[in-house]
């Protein structure tokens, strides 16, 4: 299976939504990665249900929702129920990841973790198994636009073997930074679904930018 490309909306025109995501379900792009920002976990603070579902209403490709936010138990069902496809839980943000794993199952989404660049893949031993999806942030999550940290390749093979080694059929998405320089290099080393923000929405032309990125 070729890689999934997943352009980040953060960087999408908000004032022409529609459009964007209309230009996105034309595009070879795969998914929709919808980021959730609550000011606590990270400094910024991005959108919300009433948007997500407007989202939903009108794309064509599933929904990967990526929360950085505390404690986001209390806010899974609500995900769910304006449409998310996979859902992404950042490991510093969550005390009792099995717990809230097994909680996105009942849900019946596909379950991710997300590793900020500092948080060793080995913390997942214990979880991975039971995962579907691992994101490496590939920068300091808050803002789109920012430099790609080069530690990120060495996480993708530890965490390649870390699958390999415990038969988890989890698969590898990594964000912040990626584009056109750095996305062969990715994909050999290992990741399977990449997030393009600023690459895709910067471009003068976006859906032939998605094309490039599909095709490396
Ligand atoms: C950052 C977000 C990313 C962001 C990526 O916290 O999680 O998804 O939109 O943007 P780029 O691709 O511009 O780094
Ligand atoms: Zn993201």
């Amino acid at each position: 299976m070729s890689h999934i490309i997943a352009p980040s909306l953060l960087s999408a025109d908000f004032a022409n939504l529609g459009r964007d995501i209309e230009m996105i379900n034309n595009s070879q792009a795969d998914w929709f990665h919808i980021d959730v920002m609550d000011g606590l976990f990270v400094p910024n603070i991005s959108f919300g249900f009433p948007i997500i579902k407007y989202i939903q209403k009108y794309a064509k490709k599933p929904m990967d929702v990526h929360l950085m936010i505390m404690d986001p138990d209390r806010y899974l069902m609500q995900f769910k129920e304006v449409g998310a496809d996979i859902i992404t839980v950042h490991y510093e943000a969550v005390t009792h990841l099995h717990r809230t794993v097994q909680l996105m199952k009942s849900l019946d989404v596909q379950a991710g973790v997300v590793l900020n660049p500092h948080t060793n893949v080995i913390l997942l031993e214990d979880i991975i198994a039971d995962l579907d999806v691992v994101l490496l942030m590939s920068v300091n999550p808050g803002y789109g636009g920012q430099s790609f940290i080069e530690n990120t390749y060495s996480k993708i093979s530890k965490l390649k073997d870390l699958i390999i080694q415990k038969n988890s059929k989890a698969i590898i998405e990594v964000d912040g930074g990626v584009g056109i320089h750095n996305i062969k290099k990715l994909v050999d080393t290992g990741a399977n679904a990449l997030v393009a923000g600023n690459a895709v929405f910067g471009a003068e032309n976006p859906v032939e930018m998605i094309k490039q990125l599909k095709e490396v």
